[in-house]
């Protein structure tokens, strides 16, 4: 290992556990000393770094749940179990994937096409378990990826058979036992919620083993809270629609998550918010203050338990209702302490801005403060808070006034029938005047600035970088495979040597730097040696197909000298979120950041901060939270850890509403336009004004019939004149395949994404440039706004000067 990866992987082995979130716990963990160990469980060897497709990193090495407990000194007394496991696994897997080409060849498609990230459910078996000494653990796991979606089937969403009969009968049997969750998202731990110790581990890339290791024996203590609500399947909204083919109605309105949970008067097995620890807390709330719209509160916590640890503090409000439906709380502010030891203790100010809990009036275009009682409460989940104060404010107060751009879906989002009531006797009571609150307006007449070089540039020149640089044979681009300068990248744009402009090298993410690990050079430029394709995705090629991939991708016989790029696998986005620890997310950011700048990648294509509007979404694993103030704020520390590297940029993605894989190239969300602001646009305002990002990266879907590409009101109007985002705008990677298969509604279309003011189009092929031309004859698009688009390219890549 070279000093920076050693580097890397202290900060994850140091501060991973902060992801991880103790769910039941009783005083059988942490243990003395390693001892013998019954490992069980499908993440036991097969433990899972992060999910499928592009966000699949490439690291050097990964450590499993057997290798971290092994290398901790742990005896483990069940490899022939593990042995057996492996082999029903790999035909359960052989049978799986012939059964997805069967039925994509029945339905005339390819497997690859719309099986991509297809999860394969559990299989049942029947493997005796061996009681030995010691203590025993079982890591259940779960992997699912860009391009299908979870299902609530055993296996998937539900525990198999064999999963609860095991887990059951270990906890029964052992005096300490383990049930560790090695997924991305939940499982209903319904019929396992008797076990006495669980822990959701998560997916914490290169380090998981060893960081599991490192808990099971109390090196560092779990800290993590819940980034999204766990609960029975079946307690889960069912308001909206989700997964269907071509319209996804999202009606549930603004009651997503805990939102809805509250609201609805449901329980949920674990809160928003909710994470256990080796020790215990007591949380006090001080007072409260109010200047200038900004709320703080003082809040002491301190160490009443055994062990030494972290808590966070989280501060939620409960809005009055008015002439619209509020949520019963949101969370307004949230901290963690530093490591406390028994006994110690740490206050915290948790602060506000009262704007920021405005609420969209769809009538008015404006957000509004409504009159009446905001209480506030603190505590350590979002189930488990004391009223502390409340803020009166006396009057309506519009915050800002906007213009409606969204369209309009063809319901009225859903409410709960009676809204739950708040006490707030004997609590503090500050007023607040309506009238001091300053209508903010928004000026949507944008001055774009124009770039002298762009517009010398020849309408074939323009055309060209609007669109990503292509191979004039067609392009080959499918998942990180579209560049000549960094092998393994997701793409790059043109570059124009005669006129000095360099080309933008674009890699994926979000957990880590998605590279090919080994390539080789010559004079056309670099080619990956082990394959930059993900193996989930060549597995469901045709044959000759996967060979060519295979054979084009380096694997096999790669020719002359061999160099390398390591890049460190970092958690997934939702562990990241689950740590609620900011500088831990500024410094992943920061080991992407060094990672660019070694090996010439100067877009990253991450953070993803799509909201868990459904624990369905099999691309969940890589976004944060069912929380846009959560999203937002990781969002907005893992671009600042990025950009602390002068010219590297983050690419905040997917512009927005693409909240499920299911159809994802022609899926059209249906949204409220005050759902769409108050809960799915609203991390990426937060991201954009509190770290500036660089670039964003448009959704596939379509967002009330319009594809958010070609949606000049989200990123005109929203984006550039709302939040101020002066970066770079890219689609997602279009390819041919989104013309492919039956669609209700066509491919978006380069012109119409350009004309909307998407910088962009992305990985770019030889259409996509025709189609610009096109565009720019039949006046789809103009010329200056072609220059406009291309001197926010040009100002990116003169920056790498
Ligand atoms: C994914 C993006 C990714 C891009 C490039 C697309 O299929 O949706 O998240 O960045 O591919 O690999």
């Amino acid at each position: 290992m070279n000093d920076y990866e050693k580097e890397h992987s202290d900060i994850l082995r140091r501060f991973g556990a902060e992801c991880a979130v103790l769910l039941k716990r009783d005083v059988a963990f942490p243990l003395d000393g390693p001892c013998s160990l019954a490992l069980y469980g499908s993440g036991a060897r097969r433990t899972v770094k992060g999910g499928t497709g592009s966000g699949e990193v490439n690291s050097r090495y990964f450590a499993t749940a057997e290798d971290g407990l092994e290398a901790a000194g742990f005896r483990v007394t069940t490899k022939a179990w593990m042995d057996s496991y492996d082999e029903i696994y790999a035909k359960a897997k052989k049978d799986f994937i012939r059964g997805l080409k069967r039925s994509a060849l029945k339905r005339g498609t390819l497997a690859v096409l719309d099986s991509m990230g297809a999860v394969m459910p559990e299989p049942e078996y029947s493997l005796p378990l061996n009681y030995g000494d010691g203590a025993a653990v079982y890591v259940l796991s779960r992997i699912s990826g860009e391009g299908s979606d979870r299902r609530p089937v055993p296996g998937d969403i539900l525990l198999t058979e064999t999963e609860k009969h095991d887990i059951l009968a270990l906890d029964r049997r052992y005096e300490k036992f383990l049930l560790v969750l090695n997924v991305g998202g939940p499982v209903d731990l319904s019929p396992v919620s008797e076990v006495r110790n669980i822990l959701l581990l998560s997916q914490l890339g290169a380090e998981t083993g060893n960081i599991l290791a490192d808990i099971i024996l109390g090196k560092s203590a779990p800290s993590g809270k819940l980034s999204t609500t766990w609960s029975a399947w079946d307690d889960y909204a069912s308001v909206g629609s989700f997964g269907d083919r071509y319209d996804t109605r999202y009606k549930e309105g603004i009651y997503v998550g805990y939102r809805y949970f509250d609201s609805a008067g449901r329980d949920p097995l674990f809160p928003f918010g909710f994470g256990l620890g080796y020790t215990e807390f007591e949380i006090a709330a001080g007072n409260a203050t109010e200047e200038n719209g900004t709320v703080s509160i003082d809040v002491s916590v301190k160490n009443t338990g055994k062990h030494s640890g972290k808590e966070v503090v989280q501060l939620y409000v409960s809005q009055p209702q008015g002439k619209l439906d509020k949520a019963y709380q949101t969370l307004a502010a949230f901290g963690k302490t530093e490591e406390l030891k028994p006994g110690e203790e740490q206050k915290l100010t948790l602060s506000f801005d009262l704007r920021d809990l405005s609420s969209y009036d769809e009538e008015r275009a404006a957000w509004i403060l409504e009159p009446g009682d905001y209480v506030l409460r603190a505590g350590n989940s979002s189930r488990d808070t004391d009223a502390a104060a409340v803020i009166r404010i006396d009057g309506e107060a519009v915050t800002k006034k906007v213009r409606n751009c969204l369209g309009k879906p063809d319901f009225k989002d859903w409410k709960p029938e009676k809204p739950r009531e708040e006490a707030i006797d004997g609590l503090p009571v500050i007023h607040v005047d309506a009238a001091a609150f300053r209508t903010e307006t928004v000026s949507y007449e944008l001055q774009h600035p124009v770039d002298p070089l762009a517009e010398t540039l020849s309408d074939e020149e323009l055309c060209l970088i609007n669109t990503g640089a292509f191979n004039l044979k067609g392009s080959l681009s499918v998942i990180g495979e579209a560049s000549q300068s960094v092998a393994g990248a997701a793409g790059e744009t043109i570059s124009f040597k005669d006129k000095g402009i360099p080309s933008l090298v674009m890699a994926d993410g979000p957990a880590g730097l998605r590279l090919s690990r080994r390539y080789t050079r010559d004079d056309k430029g670099v080619h990956a040696a082990d394959g930059g394709m993900p193996e989930s995705i060549t597995e469901l090629m045709p044959a000759p197909a996967a060979f060519v991939m295979k054979r084009l991708g380096g694997n096999g016989r790669p020719k002359g000298e061999i160099f390398e790029q390591n890049c460190t696998a970092i958690p997934i986005g939702t562990a990241l979120a689950q740590s609620w620890n900011f500088s831990f997310a500024e410094q992943c950011g920061d080991i992407v950041g060094d990672e660019m700048e070694r090996f010439g990648t100067d877009l990253w294509l991450a953070p993803a901060l799509n909201i868990h509007r459904d624990i369905r979404c099999g691309r969940n694993f890589e976004y944060f939270s069912e929380d846009p103030l959560l999203s937002g704020k990781f969002a907005a520390a893992i671009t600042n850890g990025v950009q602390k590297h002068p010219g590297r940029g983050t690419t905040l993605k997917h512009f927005a509403a693409n909240n499920q894989e299911t159809n994802r190239y022609g899926n059209n969300s249906l949204v409220s336009e005050r759902a769409m602001r108050e809960i799915y646009l609203k991390g990426f305002e937060t991201a954009v004004k509190e770290s500036r990002p660089l670039a964003l990266m448009t959704s596939y879907n379509l967002l009330n019939g319009t594809h958010t590409s070609e949606h000049r009101g989200l990123i005109q109007d929203i984006l550039r004149a709302e939040f101020g985002f002066k970066g770079l705008v890219m689609t997602d990677w279009i390819l041919a395949v989104m013309n492919m298969g039956k669609n209700k509604y066509p491919a978006p279309n380069a012109a119409k994404i350009a004309a909307a003011g998407g910088d962009l189009v992305m990985p770019g092929s030889k259409g996509d440039y025709k189609a610009l031309l096109e565009g720019l004859k039949n006046g789809t698009v103009t010329r200056r706004q072609l220059i406009i688009n291309a001197t926010r390219v040009l100002c990116l890549a003169k920056q790498k000067q």
